[in-house]
């Protein structure tokens, strides 16, 4: 590991397990000073308290709900406080709901949308004018159901498509301080989230089963596959990369038989 991010201030939401425990983990071993968010106390507590060590750069976590705007508004000051500024914002936190057509709710489909778009807006808000003058970037994970069609995942589809939308609109109206805004798509990646949706199936062996081997790189994704992506997209070698995303999937949405 190089310490490319060395004394860079790096806040990630959802960093209290899978994906962006693993980003915030990548990031602390190449140097950044650490902000976790998330809504989980003990687990983001859990994980700051496990990469602290003496002499490192620092690692602090905020226990907030990132589905409500208001704790979002009152956030700037305590970030201040506790980074001086940022310099990297990784959009990461997020929710599935496993629902067809017929059981979809308001209230869900709302929940989605508020933790899954609407929380990288507000706190995209919040934060830019913590970054520097000139430069930075945001990182937003999306999903590969941004594009493709997956059963009973209209509501969490919706959200990572808007999700690059807002990327892209980003992009544009940060480039002037020359932020930078890309997105990240993951395939199937083993975290508790992909735990939850194996137990939500008939047959969670046989549905792990069945997606490994739609991988025409012969397993599903790590979390570290992405977060190696979120340090590509935060660091100096995408510096001419801006409002697009990346695709994290071992191949799984090129592959067209099976
Ligand atoms: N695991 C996959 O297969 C996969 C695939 C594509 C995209 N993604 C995306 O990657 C991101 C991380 O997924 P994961 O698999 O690590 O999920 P996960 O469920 O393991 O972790 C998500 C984290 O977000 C936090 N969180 C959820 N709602 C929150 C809220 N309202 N406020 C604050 N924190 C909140 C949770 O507490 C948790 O720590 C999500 O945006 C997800 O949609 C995951």
């Amino acid at each position: 590991m190089t310490d490319e991010f060395g004394g860079v201030s790096v806040v990630v939401t959802g960093a209290a397990q899978g994906i962006g425990r693993a980003i915030a983990e990548q990031f602390y071993a190449m140097g950044a000073r650490l902000l976790l968010l998330d809504c989980n106390e003990a687990g983001v507590s859990e994980v700051a308290k496990s990469l602290r060590k003496e002499g490192s750069p620092a690692v602090s976590c905020l226990v907030v709900d990132l589905a409500d705007p208001l704790a979002i508004e009152v956030l700037a000051p305590q970030v201040q406080a506790l980074l001086g500024g940022v310099d990297v914002l990784i959009n990461n936190a997020g929710i599935e709901l496993d629902l067809p057509l017929e059981k979809i709710s308001a209230e869900a489909f709302d929940r989605v949308i508020a933790v899954n778009l609407r929380s990288p807006l507000l706190l995209s808000q919040a934060l830019v004018p913590l970054f520097p003058v000139i430069g930075g970037a945001i990182v937003n994970i999306s999903s590969i159901h941004a594009d493709h069609a997956f059963p009973n995942a209209i509501p969490y589809a919706c959200s990572k498509a808007g999700l690059m939308a807002l990327t892209r609109n980003l992009a544009l109206e940060l480039a002037p301080r020359r932020i930078r805004v890309n997105a990240i798509c993951p395939g199937y990646i083993d975290t508790p989230m992909w735990d939850e949706w194996l137990r939500s199936t008939s047959n969670p062996e046989e549905a792990a089963r069945e997606t490994e081997s739609l991988h025409p790189l012969g397993r599903r994704g790590l979390p570290c596959d992405v977060a190696s992506a979120a340090i590509y997209l935060a660091g100096s070698q995408s510096i001419w990369i801006t409002g697009t995303s990346l695709v994290v999937d071992g191949g799984l949405t090129v592959r067209t038989h099976p």
